[in-house]
């Protein structure tokens, strides 16, 4: 992989001033896809679906394109795929339609990114259980308590496949075949891993997975749901009006087919078109090229900061083990004062905070973190940068 070459098909990063380690959040996007969502409104800015003039079903079938483009990166069949506008929104979706009922638990892990958090706990109200499955001291998956608290009241795993908090992922595989032993759905969220893991729900066996455009060099409010055709049939319904039914009256409606019932209104079109092209390009790259690029980053990080007085490593001390993701804090430097700094002094865009998993910071009474999370056009040059603004940064704060 050539990544001076792969960075000039980002108009972003030819902007010398700029580091962008905020890849966990959303990804850069590369001019091809700008392009694409250019082209939608310049050349066919019109409804598809519901009109039969020429552009509109150019439009219908570019879209349509994009369904099965999207269902084949997974392997998946296009009527499983499901459009949203983001993680988010797929994960509520599931949770408000899933035929949980009071005592039934759903189980996550004790890391999970608010938006597989919160829509389980608010099911409460209906008398539904989340529990939390408590990770080893490394914040890595422990899949023998998992076989400890699984029972017949578990109806679903609701899991992170690999972390925005730390980098970690975890056995995918292994978790849902113990779930299926034991009559549990699972439901994966793939917001970090789609850009570097590939996905084959069919070995997998995953009932649900969800993740995120924006995440894998897609349009910004862009999302996917996944899943298992005879269980999106019973599914009920969530958000529902214009394009969710095939007729209706005064007191009555019958809803459409599935993928259509799930999405609601007029669609993100230039949004959906311009995921498609991001995962062409995705595949041009290979998936397994961009891990390996993160790791390389990550492996020279690590063990620069593990250099550094009083920082900790938010996870496991192998960079191996941590993808794209390095988030630390240092027990005498705030981390948003650092983060600041970095931005101001050299125009390093990291993070600073809980990262939306405030849960596990109050469990470990940690106020907050640095993450840097890297991705494939990322370089060692910048890194070296990363850790030199670092260290001038705590010269000055100590
Ligand atoms: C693991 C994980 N899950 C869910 C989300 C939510 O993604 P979105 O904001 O795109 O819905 C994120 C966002 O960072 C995430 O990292």
């Amino acid at each position: 992989m050539n990544i001076k070459k792969l960075r000039k098909d980002f108009y972003f990063l030819q902007k010398k001033n700029y580091i962008y380690f905020d890849n966990a959040c959303n990804s850069l996007r590369p001019d091809c896809v700008v392009e694409k969502i250019n082209e939608y409104y310049k050349e066919y800015p019109v409804c598809a679906g519901r009109s039969n003039y020429a552009l509109a079903e150019k439009l219908t079938t570019d879209l349509l394109g994009v369904r099965k483009n999207i269902a084949k990166f997974i392997s998946a069949k296009e009527d499983e795929i499901i459009f949203t506008k983001n993680t988010t929104e797929s994960i509520n979706l599931l949770a408000n339609s899933l035929d949980l009922k009071e005592g039934d638990i759903v189980l996550t892990t004790d890391k999970e990114h608010n938006s597989n958090l919160i829509p389980w706990i608010k099911l409460k109200s209906k008398g539904v259980i989340h529990k939390t499955i408590n990770s080893n001291p490394d914040n890595t998956f422990n899949i023998e308590r998992l076989s400890k608290v699984l029972c017949p009241e578990v109806k679903l795993l609701a899991l992170g496949m690999s972390s925005n908090l730390d980098g970690v992922s975890i056995p995918a595989k292994e978790i849902i075949d113990l779930a299926h032993k034991n009559g549990s759905l699972v439901l994966l969220d793939a917001a970090q891993s789609a850009i570097s893991e590939k996905i084959d729900v069919k070995y997998l066996d995953v009932d649900f997975l969800a993740f995120s455009g924006h995440k894998i060099l897609g349009p910004s409010g862009t999302g996917v749901l996944f899943g298992k055709k005879d269980l999106l049939e019973k599914l009920g319904s969530f958000l529902v009006g214009g394009s969710t039914v095939h007729s209706s009256s005064y007191d009555d409606f019958e809803l459409a087919d599935i993928p259509e019932r799930f999405e609601a209104g007029l669609q993100n079109f230039s949004g959906i078109l311009g995921l498609g092209e991001a995962i062409k390009y995705l595949e041009k790259i290979g998936l397994k090229n961009i891990q390996k690029q993160k790791l390389v980053l990550n492996e020279y990080l690590s063990n620069e900061l593990l250099k550094i007085d009083k920082l900790h490593i938010i996870g496991p001390e192998e960079a191996s083990r941590r993808s794209g993701i390095v988030s630390f804090y240092i027990d005498d430097i705030d981390s948003h004062q650092l983060s600041i700094m970095l931005d101001r002094s050299a125009g390093i865009m990291t993070r600073s905070g809980q990262h939306c998993v405030h849960s596990w910071f109050k469990s470990r009474e940690v106020a907050s973190s640095l993450r840097v999370s890297m991705s494939f056009y990322n370089t060692l040059d910048e890194v070296k940068k990363f850790v030199d603004e670092l260290n001038n940064i705590i010269k000055i704060l100590r």
